[in-house]
């Protein structure tokens, strides 16, 4: 089955939603609450810059399966692209990630106006690091950090040149 990435809409709230439980938020800081969620999803719809910030659905075969997207950083003194993903549990395990990361890289090249795409999971995220080195993202470090507010999250950082 095909994996497309198209733009936010707002309709695309109950994907959130189903990534929104303690198994999916276990690497990033929990859960969030129901009104943080939809702040979310009108910022992903609505706030969309190509080459700045963009949020994509991805969508696999006509079903909407999770999010990707990119947007800028400040990153150890250089502007940089940060990327993250969720796919919705019912469709995990089926390489969808994967192909979702290699299709934001394809997307973003022609319109970065940054060098780097940078990648922060936990190093206890054994699928979202088996994305980054299947994609072509080279491993730099471990950092911490503030994710959400007042919790320190230890992260690998991994780091995709576009050119
Ligand atoms: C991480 C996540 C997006 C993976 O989605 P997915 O569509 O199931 O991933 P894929 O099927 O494309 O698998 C990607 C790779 O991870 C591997 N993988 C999947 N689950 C794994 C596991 N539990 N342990 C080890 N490797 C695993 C796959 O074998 C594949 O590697 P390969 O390409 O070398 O074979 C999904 O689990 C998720 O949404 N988790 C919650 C949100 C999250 O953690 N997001 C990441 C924040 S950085």
């Amino acid at each position: 089955m095909t994996v497309i990435l198209r733009p936010w809409t707002e309709a695309d709230l109950p994907v959130l939603e189903a990534c929104n439980t303690p198994e999916e938020k276990k690497y990033l800081g929990g859960p969030e609450t129901p009104e943080r969620l939809v702040k979310r999803n009108c910022d992903y719809a609505h706030h969309a810059v190509p080459g700045e910030t963009r949020m994509f659905c991805i969508d696999h075969g006509g079903r909407p399966a999770g999010s990707i997207g990119y947007w800028e950083k400040d990153w150890r003194g250089a502007a940089v692209y940060e990327t993250g993903w969720a796919v919705m549990p019912q469709f995990q395990g089926l390489g969808i990630a994967g192909k979702a990361t290699a299709a934001l890289i394809a997307l973003l090249q022609p319109e970065a106006r940054h060098r780097h795409l940078h990648a922060f999971p936990s190093p206890l995220n054994l699928a979202s690091n088996a994305i980054c080195r299947r994609a072509g993202f080279v491993l730099m470090g471990e950092y911490d950090f503030e994710f959400p507010p007042g919790h320190i999250m230890r992260c690998n950082d991994w780091r995709y040149d576009l050119l």
